[in-house]
């Protein structure tokens, strides 16, 4: 079918108002074929929850068992990067399903890879990293309360993730520079595409060899840290050596730019909605988890995941062919009026909270508890000590990332004042 309709999602309307856009697919097609992107556009709640608990009919395997040219094609002399980064997506074990559900895909269960790592990761494990968590803010919002000012994308967001993660992973903290100039390496991680394909591949280099040394040490004697612990699936015989090595970058990077999302997206939140500022403000201990929950939902860090069609099958009364690839909307789900009351309203204190912001099903999340933890350490802290939050430019003028995946600012300037 010929759309009508903007379906673009990289046009700006797309990329600056989104709720605008998610709103108009939903109420018209929320199952909606974009003809020029070659993919399924679904943006209701109903669709991507029964999307993601039935791995049989999507697979995450997307790139494994896309058999079709690239769309926009990629040069004859670019396929050998293409390959390479093909490579990488597919020893990752966010690409691969239980085997009863992926037949003819080579390589591991999901299953067996993800319980290798889901016992780090428990809300009772992260909680000792609550610590950490406090001292590292209390170091960051210091500095931003002596100069009554921050850019939250680098004084607050990016630095904060990266380091715990880092901790949690055991990387010494005398690479906390060398880490700094990969944070750039792992933003390119997640953007795929035909243009981005260069910066990419040498990302994915820059890291392997610095993660490389780190796993064979770990792999010969292990330590009490993480990379340990997905070496340890490396001893089992579940992952092969390119595996360990892009499965620690998998952690590395995947909690990193979707907690910056959380912590930007919410804070600006908060500049714009004074009212639920009080709220938070009024009881930061008491209310920081649902006001954590309610960012998540309300400016979601992730926009949108992939899955590609095992079968044909219809849905949304749209026959989805075998072989297609889907988009499942994140942040049309959220907003969904069908399952949240006033969904576009910015709500501290929301309860049920439904949202969908870690995904569901075989793929939920690992990291969840983590970002939650940080996520919440964040809000209470920034309410504890400042009294008023003002984004410094006007609101129209933020600028975001164009990609599909995430709902990325650029920066977030904002003028705090001190309670103390
Ligand atoms: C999976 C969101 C933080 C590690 C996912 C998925 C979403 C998501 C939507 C599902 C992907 C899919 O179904 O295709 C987020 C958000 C975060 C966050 C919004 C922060 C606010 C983290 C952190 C870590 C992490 C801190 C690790 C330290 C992972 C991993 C997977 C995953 C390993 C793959 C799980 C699997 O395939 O079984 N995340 N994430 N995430 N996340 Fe997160």
């Amino acid at each position: 079918m010929v759309s009508t309709i903007n379906d673009n999602p990289f046009s700006l309307e797309a990329i600056y108002q989104p709720y605008d856009f998610f709103a108009r697919l939903r109420d018209t097609e929320p199952v909606h074929y974009n003809e020029e992107f070659e993919v399924w556009m679904v943006s209701s709640w109903e669709h991507l929850v029964w999307v993601t608990r039935h791995p049989e009919a999507f697979s995450s395997s997307v790139f494994a068992r896309d058999t079709r040219a690239p769309n926009p094609p990629i040069d004859e002399d670019d396929m050998e990067i293409y390959n390479f980064i093909k490579k990488w997506q597919v020893s990752r074990f966010i690409q691969y399903d239980q085997k009863r559900y992926n037949p003819g895909v080579s390589g591991p269960d999901h299953v067996d890879m993800r319980r290798v790592m889901h016992g780090y990761f428990t809300p009772k494990s992260m909680e000792m990293w609550r610590p950490l968590v406090q001292s590292a803010i209390d170091e960051l919002l210091d500095a931003v309360e002596e100069k009554g000012q921050m850019d939250v994308m680098s004084d607050l967001a990016t630095p904060l993730p990266l380091l715990v993660i880092a901790r949690m992973l055991g990387i010494p903290d005398s690479d906390r520079p060398i880490l700094r100039s990969l944070a750039k390496d792992l933003r390119f991680l997640n953007r795929v595409g035909p243009d981005r394909m260069g910066p990419l591949s040498q990302a994915v280099q820059n890291l392997q060899e610095y993660l490389g040394p780190l796993v064979a040490d770990r792999v010969k004697s292990p330590k009490d840290d993480l990379i340990s612990v997905v070496a340890e699936g490396e001893r089992q015989g579940i992952f092969d050596r390119d595996m360990t090595v892009n499965n620690v970058m998998l952690l590395l990077s995947a909690g990193h730019e979707t907690t910056i999302n959380l912590i930007c997206n919410g804070t600006l939140a908060f500049t714009q909605h004074p009212d639920q500022w009080a709220i938070l403000k009024s009881d930061p201990e008491g209310k920081t988890v649902r006001a954590t929950e309610e960012a998540l939902r309300y400016d979601s860090p992730v926009k949108s995941i992939q899955r590609i069609a095992m079968d044909d099958i219809e849905i949304g009364g749209q026959t989805i062919r075998k072989d297609d690839r889907v988009r499942w909307f994140i942040s049309g789900a959220n907003r969904d009026p069908k399952v949240f009351d006033r969904a576009d309203d910015f709500d501290v204190e929301r309860y049920p909270n439904q949202h969908v912001a870690f995904g569901s099903g075989i793929h939920h999340c690992l990291g969840a508890t983590l970002a939650r933890l940080e996520g919440q350490e964040i809000f209470r802290n920034l309410a504890n000590r400042f009294d008023t939050m003002e984004l410094e430019i006007p609101v129209k003028d933020v600028e975001y990332d164009h990609v599909l995946t995430f709902r990325a600012v650029e920066s977030l300037p904002v003028k705090v004042t001190s309670a103390r």
